[in-house]
């Protein structure tokens, strides 16, 4: 039976960070994934120009049961700290907006760097295996794959969550945590478009259409692009406020948040004889315009609107109410939120508080980051800190 210093399960962005950081510590690492490549999700990431971090990394920008989880690992691996990497390996980069950084070629420059980090720390990286168990005995964790049983005093959790099955993606890292007494914080899709019916589905006809909007659920606001579909709402803003939904919530969009009170009725004043429908479709696409203006139930030229009618559709537009459906689940989420409860493991290590030499990382435990980079930086944060640990 072979043995290994750490038995890492995962080779996605967090299990590969953490393979080439306890590897180039001198440590014996097996990197397992049953997938035939490692990294698949950050090879379709940002949309294949991989969002690999975000310079506004901060741990009021992460989704978990208890908000000052992630503090620990994040400070001590920041976005700065992953961009030098990346310049050390001559990767050209961009921020797009927001502080959100790309390459500017491809998502397979981030795999090829994460790879070479590997081999300069002799990780041995094996594919395209299941595991078949995982045990746990005389202080040593033992893994089977394929026809093969190895062995290691440590065992790293970085399977990520179930978030795009059809990618590989499952849910066996819960399986294990609750195999070792971990708990688990309910996982539901995250960063995910909503679906819309009823009286809402009309908007679906919108299709295609996008505007600028503040998107509210709850206590939070995103001030981006919202997306109609022909399933409902998709977009940045809606996706952020996606991971805060529950089901039952209502989600409110602000259409054209840069207007100040009463610029309807400045607007009559100015040109009476224009219509709503024209002075929306100024601001905003035609058919959203159109649509706005119908479900207003206002028409005619502004003049004649009466201006406790236009002070209503202001407040209106300024707090457009949509009760979704549902999402488009797992299938569509970009990431999972909830996952191995936080409570159960160590801040500083990742290091499972009762059993010993176990550790979780990355998608897989329950930290989620907003959209644009957030969600790579936990990964690269987690498997540092575990990294260092083991
Ligand atoms: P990750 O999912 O990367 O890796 C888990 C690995 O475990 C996979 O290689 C999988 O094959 C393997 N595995 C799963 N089950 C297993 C099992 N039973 N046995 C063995 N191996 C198993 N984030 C961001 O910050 N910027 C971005 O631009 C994007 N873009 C983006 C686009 C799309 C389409 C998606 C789906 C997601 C993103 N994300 C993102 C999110 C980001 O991809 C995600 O948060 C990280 O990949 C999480 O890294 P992990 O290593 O934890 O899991």
């Amino acid at each position: 039976m072979s043995q290994y210093d750490a038995i890492i399960l995962g080779a996605g962005a967090a299990g590969l960070f953490c393979a080439a950081t306890a590897g180039q510590r001198g440590k014996c690492v097996l990197l397992l994934d049953h997938a035939d490549q490692p990294g698949k999700k950050i090879l379709i990431s940002g949309g294949g120009r991989c969002n690999f971090t975000n310079l506004h990394t901060a741990p009021d920008r992460y989704i978990s049961s208890n908000p000052h989880f992630a503090k620990s690992a994040l400070s001590r691996y920041t976005a700065a700290d992953f961009l030098a990497l990346v310049e050390s390996h001559g990767i050209a980069w961009h921020e797009k907006t927001l502080g959100q950084l790309f390459c500017d070629g491809s998502a397979k420059q981030i795999v090829a760097m994460l790879l070479d980090e590997c081999a300069k720390g002799s990780v041995d990286l094996q594919c395209g295996e299941a595991i078949s168990a995982v045990e746990h005995a005389d202080g040593l964790y033992r893994v089977s794959y394929g026809d093969r049983t190895v062995q290691a005093p440590s065992l790293v959790i970085a399977t990520g969550g179930p978030s795009i099955p059809k990618m590989g993606a499952t849910g066996f890292a819960y399986d294990l945590a609750r195999q070792f007494g971990l708990k688990v914080v309910q996982p539901r899709p995250a960063l995910v478009p909503l679906t819309l019916t009823g009286e809402d589905a009309l908007f679906r006809d919108l299709s295609g259409v996008s505007t600028e909007v503040v998107a509210r659920c709850g206590k939070a606001a995103f001030r981006e692009a919202a997306l109609f579909t022909h399933r409902g709402l998709s977009g940045p803003a809606i996706l952020q406020v996606s991971s805060y939904w529950q089901r039952g919530d209502t989600v409110t969009t602000q259409f054209l948040p840069d207007r100040e009170e009463g610029w309807l009725k400045a607007a009559k004043r100015e040109r009476p004889k224009t219509s709503l429908r024209k002075v929306l479709s100024e601001a905003l696409p035609d058919r959203l315009a159109e649509a706005l203006c119908e479900r207003l139930g206002l028409s005619g030229d502004l003049g004649n609107l009466s201006d406790k009618a236009l002070a209503a559709a202001e407040a209106k537009l300024a707090r457009w109410s949509f009760v979704p459906s549902g999402s488009e689940g797992f299938a569509k989420a970009e990431v999972t939120a909830g996952g191995i409860d936080t409570a159960g493991l160590s801040s500083k290590t990742m290091e499972a508080r009762k059993v010993p030499g176990l550790y979780a990382i990355g998608e897989a435990v329950d930290v989620t980051g907003w959209l644009g980079g957030y969600n790579f930086q936990w990964a690269w944060a987690s498997a540092r800190a575990a990294g260092l640990a083991i």
